[in-house]
């Protein structure tokens, strides 16, 4: 028997979301991938069945359009099966000065990063709740520990998901569901492309693998833990931007991310 029979995983047609559904059909997971491309999804599904043996549905759906939102909501309510792991993992940022970048992407970004998981997990829950069972694996990011100028909007959704994964951990832990904040630093995936961020900042050691990021958190999820910060390094890193003024932190990162 499979961890959890059931998964959801949104943003499964690349990137992190992608290794979360391979890793849960090599566990012999049902997984349901949700994303906008089609043809990456199904070719997904193709070659997890073929691999697995796993049953494996696609759902196509663009997580900010309302009306195929609510369709979601619809399936993860209706219990049919029931899905025991959902993860909240699509999402997309961009990096410039917050008054050159149009009003109608930045709406957008919080309607991915922010209300899509917010409503998934209202609908998810009630029937965790009722059976007693299950589990929410939100990924965040380290970006939302601190203001992050020029990535203003992001960080912030960023924050939003992780303080409120950590406010549903506390509220539901004694009920047999766990909700976990998952925060990768730098990964490599599509993100900072589709982003037009700038990779060369980063430094190449910085960079994580997604099989690692998708690894660390569903081990976390599974072990009941509220926050999952993957690799040493960026363990590290969280410690420091804890006890770092957010008036320090600001003006560094400002000043690196103005570049
Ligand atoms: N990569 C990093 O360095 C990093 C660091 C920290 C946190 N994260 C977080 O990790 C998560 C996954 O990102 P990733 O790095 O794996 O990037 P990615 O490779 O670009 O994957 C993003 C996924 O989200 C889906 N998506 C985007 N917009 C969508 C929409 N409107 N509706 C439905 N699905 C949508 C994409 O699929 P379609 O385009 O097919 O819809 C894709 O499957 C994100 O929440 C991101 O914020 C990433």
């Amino acid at each position: 028997m499979p961890r959890w029979p059931v998964a959801l995983v949104t943003g499964a047609s690349s990137g992190i979301g992608r290794a979360v559904a391979v890793r849960l059909a090599a566990e012999g997971s049902h997984v349901i991938v949700v994303a906008r491309r089609r043809d990456r999804l199904e070719a997904l599904a193709t070659d997890l069945r073929a691999a697995h043996g796993v049953t494996v549905d696609v759902i196509v759906a663009d997580l900010t359009d309302p009306d195929q939102l609510a369709q979601l909501e619809d399936r993860l309510r209706s219990g049919a099966p029931p899905v025991d792991l959902l993860v909240n993992n699509a999402g997309a940022g961009g990096q410039g000065p917050f008054a050159d970048i149009p009003i109608d992407w930045q709406a957008s970004q919080i309607r991915l990063n922010v209300l899509a998981p917010v409503r998934l997990t209202h609908a998810a829950l009630e029937p965790m709740l009722a059976r007693g069972h299950g589990g929410v694996l939100n990924v965040s990011s380290i970006a939302g520990l601190q203001p992050m100028p020029h990535v203003a909007t992001y960080a912030a959704t960023k924050a939003y998901l992780s303080s409120f994964s950590h406010a549903l951990h506390e509220e539901v832990r004694r009920q047999g569901v766990t909700v976990t904040a998952l925060l990768p630093g730098f990964t490599r995936t599509e993100f900072h492309d589709a982003a037009g961020m700038n990779r060369s900042i980063v430094p190449g050691p910085a960079w994580m693998k997604a099989d690692t990021v998708a690894r660390a958190g569903l081990r976390a999820v599974w072990r009941g833990r509220a926050q999952c910060v993957p690799g040493l390094g960026y363990r590290v890193l969280t410690g420091i931007s804890g006890v770092v003024p957010w008036s320090v932190s600001r003006r560094a990162l400002g000043a690196v991310l103005a570049r």
